[in-house]
């Protein structure tokens, strides 16, 4: 469970985010809205990347305390990463050596160990990506726009592969609208700053998609 409390977040002048309070406690919640809207800020609101006053809140081992990124897996929507770095080795970065055979059968990533990251191509490299955020041994996962460099037959291959892991509590940002059709449960909608949508993935394309995407009116 993560609570957000009515705040505020600004970079600068020309932006500012207003947050009402909100309680995510279902999951996979997918915050959704245009480019510049907001999804980016608040994924990082949320890890504790950027604090807001009064502060986020996560459960924890059963208690709620102030959110800290040590609290997270986050995949930024262009992760850094050495080419000259076997996949091998940078999965290896996430700590968990126990797993990594298995999650990367899970990812088909097996015959790939050993190559370099930099002669990946940019489907294979995402995959490589979210393995190593599987890795993590946290139960809350952040993820940044995740399927941006995948065609539509990867897309259903990476939603496999999140689904298999019921215990792990995603949020994403995206504006893909078909990866949160098949694979969100929760829906935060976002537009110029603002919350403009709550509420389910049904009720999201009943009532709520037109307040986050439509830019006005037709004449
Ligand atoms: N570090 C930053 N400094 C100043 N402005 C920023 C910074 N990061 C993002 N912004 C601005 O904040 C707004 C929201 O950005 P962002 O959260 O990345 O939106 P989204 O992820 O929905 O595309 C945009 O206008 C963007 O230019
Ligand atoms: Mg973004």
């Amino acid at each position: 469970m993560i609570i957000v409390p009515e705040t505020s977040f600004s970079y600068n002048a020309h932006f500012s985010l207003s947050l009402p309070s909100t309680t995510i406690d279902t999951f996979p919640t997918f915050l959704i809205g245009p480019n510049g809207s907001g999804k980016t800020t608040l994924l990082k609101i949320l890890g504790g990347f950027f604090k807001v006053s009064p502060p986020v809140k996560v459960k924890w081992q059963g208690t709620l305390r102030e959110t800290r990124p040590i609290y997270f897996a986050y995949m930024p929507a262009k992760p850094t990463y050495d080419p000259n770095f076997t996949v091998r080795n940078y999965l290896m970065l996430s700590g968990n050596k126990r797993q990594l055979e298995t999650i990367a059968k899970e990812l088909e990533l097996t015959k790939w160990l050993g190559r370099r990251m930099g002669t990946l191509s940019s489907g294979w490299l995402q995959r490589v990506f979210i393995a190593r955020i599987l890795l993590q041994d946290t139960p809350y996962v952040l993820m940044d726009e995740p399927t941006s460099f995948l065609d539509p037959e990867a897309r259903k291959d990476l939603i496999e592969s999140l689904s298999r892991h019921p215990e792990k509590h995603f949020v994403i940002s995206s504006h893909d609208l078909s990866f949160l059709s098949s694979f969100g449960k929760f829906v935060i909608g976002l537009r110029d700053g603002n919350v403009v949508f709550r509420g389910s993935t049904i009720d999201f394309f009943e009532r709520g998609i037109e307040d986050v995407f439509v830019t006005g009116y037709i004449m």
